[in-house]
């Protein structure tokens, strides 16, 4: 059984929805904490109502970001995990903290990754008149909101879409996107060589 810890922010939607799959799919795995770097995040109620130990490390308790980042991975490694999700985790974490959990540790973007890091994705994509847009998952590395992708899903951009329309149909993808590559990491079918990730059994890395 491998042991997953999911860091989120605010609402929590993509952890809710690896909450469900792991439990619906019977995954040979479970979620044993969520941790939050803000106190109000509405995400915690959830994983506490599902049984899940839950923690908030305040990031405005620590002077430094490498303080900040020592006491996350102490919560971290409480919970021993063979994965870290980033679900919505709005913190920029330091180069020790990834590179302690390089390989095990994947996050979600609002974009089609290498497009547009940061924040305001769905804004910038209006912006630049793209005409599609989406959400990629990738291991983490010390580039902000970039590193080995491992699947990708896209969205038709619409004419009239505003930046919330557009970001509703990106989240509904998440929502899907993101269990599937957690539970490819959790059976062991990911494969990254020189930077590229690829299925073990072909399965198609884009949800379109
Ligand atoms: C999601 O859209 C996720 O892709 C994004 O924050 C939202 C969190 O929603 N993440 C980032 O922007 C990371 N740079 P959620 O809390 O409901 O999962």
């Amino acid at each position: 059984m491998k042991s997953i810890v999911i860091l989120i922010s605010g609402r929590g939607s993509n952890m809710q929805a690896i909450v469900n799959a792991c439990a619906a799919e019977h995954w040979p795995a479970r979620v044993a904490a969520v941790i939050s770097n803000r106190p109000q995040a509405a995400g915690l109620a959830f994983a506490a109502a599902h049984g899940i130990a839950t923690a908030v490390v305040d990031h405005e308790a620590f002077a430094t970001r490498e303080g900040f980042d020592d006491a996350l991975a102490n919560a971290i490694d409480a919970h021993a995990p063979d994965l870290v999700v980033l679900a919505g985790f709005m913190r920029i974490l330091g180069p020790r903290f990834v590179t302690r959990y390089e390989g095990r540790m994947l996050n979600i973007h609002p974009s089609l990754v290498p497009a547009f890091p940061g924040l305001r994705t769905h804004e910038r994509a209006l912006e630049a008149g793209c005409k599609v847009h989406g959400a990629t998952v990738h291991f983490v590395t010390t580039s902000l909101d970039h590193g080995p992708i491992v699947a990708q899903a896209v969205v038709p951009v619409l004419p009239g879409d505003t930046a919330e329309t557009l970001a509703a149909r990106v989240l509904e993808r998440e929502h899907v996107l993101y269990p599937r590559a957690v539970h490819w990491f959790i059976v062991g079918e990911l494969h990254t060589a020189a930077g590229i990730v690829t299925h073990t059994r072909g399965s198609p890395q884009q949800l379109l």
